[in-house]
């Protein structure tokens, strides 16, 4: 429907370099790609400390900041824009809870991870930091407008 194609919500979702690591790109991108979610943009970088730092600002004054932005930087990190009705909220439903032991099994963190430390995934957790996170990581003209195939079958 057209209404659709306009003006959807968009979330950041970042595979941390764990999730790379250990080859689960695919099965993340699989899980919100199957929900019906939209892929707009997406790159693999290695962040620097200072952007790590800069991405969870956030969080500068908790114990755990400066090793979590040591490991975000430690290696490659798969950068994502999705798309579509719900996707702040529902991708953080995808993802589960920020500790894996608390994590439901069917989450990515449930299924997929053990300890905080090496969660696997970010993901946007409200609509002011998507709209932060999105425009940290990318330029403008990386968010591609499209509209999928499936699209009218999904609205
Ligand atoms: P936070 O933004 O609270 O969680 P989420 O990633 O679910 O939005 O924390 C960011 C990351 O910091 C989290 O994914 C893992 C790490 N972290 C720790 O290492 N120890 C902790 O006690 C917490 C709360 C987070």
């Amino acid at each position: 429907q057209e209404a659709h194609a306009a003006e959807l919500e968009r979330t950041f979702i970042a595979i941390k370099p764990d999730g790379v690591q250990r080859g689960l790109i695919a099965e993340v991108i699989s899980r919100f790609e199957r929900k019906g979610f939209k892929l707009v943009a997406i790159k693999i970088v290695v962040p620097s400390k200072d952007f790590a730092q800069k991405h969870y600002h956030d969080l500068k004054e908790r114990p755990f900041f400066n090793g979590l932005c040591d490991f975000l930087s430690s290696g490659p990190v798969v950068a994502m824009v999705w798309e579509g009705e719900g996707v702040i909220r529902y991708g953080r439903k995808l993802i589960g809870a920020t500790d894996p032991q608390k994590s439901e099994p069917g989450t990515i963190r449930g299924d997929l991870a053990v300890i905080v430390g090496r969660n696997i995934i970010h993901g946007s957790d409200g609509p002011e930091t998507a709209k932060d996170e999105i425009a940290l990581w990318f330029k403008p003209e990386e968010l591609v407008k499209y509209t999928s195939n499936a699209e009218k079958w999904i609205y």
